[in-house]
């Protein structure tokens, strides 16, 4: 049998802040999270909004730990949409090489807690030197079963759809699946990561309240909580509060 590899617990928040008391069954077992508010924070303290960018990374980090500690299994973090191609290609630029580094700098971490990696996104357009950093995260953390990190990069919702539909009539022309047989469960196994879950908690930090084509499919059930908090100033109290409102919505899933 092959050894059990150690797993590091996550460290403490900074402040000495404890995870909230909740049952089990309170706890969403997977929360998305749109990491909005970044070229904001760094306006008003009239840095570039790279530098928000910059910012914002120990923001994940620190969610990662406590959504650890509060019992969370599944974290899907928008790191860059389909439609961010329409920035300046400086930002562009700028996104893609962070990303990059911080998939380098933060895979080792990630993995000594138990943390699998999964890159939820499309391929084209996606800058090679992202995707095989992605890749070599997701091989290195593979078999790890604390918490699932789904880094969401060069993702869209309408895109996965999109995606869905070819690869599906591709199925039907090769005569492997029979369109009048497809049900919501077979649509799941094209989704860009089949093994995804439904989203219990869907976060927005910055204010907006809108969805930004994130997680279309996989959030059709999902509760949504919209905070004030600009990403970089967020961190796993962030996090936990919005656990507690979600502890107090009644989910019903159209039932009377
Ligand atoms: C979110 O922050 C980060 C990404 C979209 C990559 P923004 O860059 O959207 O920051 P705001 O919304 O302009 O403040
Ligand atoms: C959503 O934020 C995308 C990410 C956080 C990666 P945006 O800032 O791009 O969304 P909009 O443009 O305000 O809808
Ligand atoms: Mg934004």
């Amino acid at each position: 049998m092959a050894k059990r590899k150690k797993v590091n617990s996550p460290t403490p928040h900074w402040t000495g802040a404890k995870a909230p008391k909740l049952n089990p069954n309170q706890i969403p077992k997977h929360v998305a999270v749109v990491m909005d508010g970044n070229g904001r924070w760094a306006k008003q303290r009239g840095m570039p909004r790279t530098a928000g960018h910059e910012a914002g990374e120990a923001a994940l980090l620190d969610m990662v730990h406590g959504a650890i500690e509060i019992g969370v299994k599944e974290l899907s973090a928008y790191a860059f949409s389909t439609e961010n191609w329409r920035r300046s290609p400086e930002e562009v630029k700028f996104l893609m090489e962070f990303n990059r580094q911080v998939l380098r700098k933060r895979r080792d971490e990630m993995n000594e807690l138990g943390v699998k990696i999964v890159w939820v996104g499309r391929e084209k357009k996606l800058w090679a030197g992202v995707l095989k950093e992605l890749k070599q995260a997701q091989e290195l953390t593979k078999n790890n079963k604390v918490l699932t990190l789904n880094m969401c990069v060069n993702y869209g919702g309408r895109a996965e759809m999109l995606d869905v539909a070819a690869a599906i009539a591709k199925d039907a022309v090769r005569k492997k699946i029979k369109p009048d047989s497809l049900t919501e469960k077979s649509i799941n196994k094209y989704l860009y990561s089949p093994a995804m879950s439904d989203v219990d908690l869907f976060l927005r930090s910055s204010g907006e309240q809108r969805t930004s084509n994130f997680l279309m499919w996989q959030s059709a059930y999902a509760e949504m909580v919209f905070l004030d908090v600009l990403w970089p100033d967020a961190d796993r109290r962030t996090l936990w509060h919005a656990i507690e409102i979600y502890a107090e919505r009644e989910r019903r899933f159209g039932k009377a």
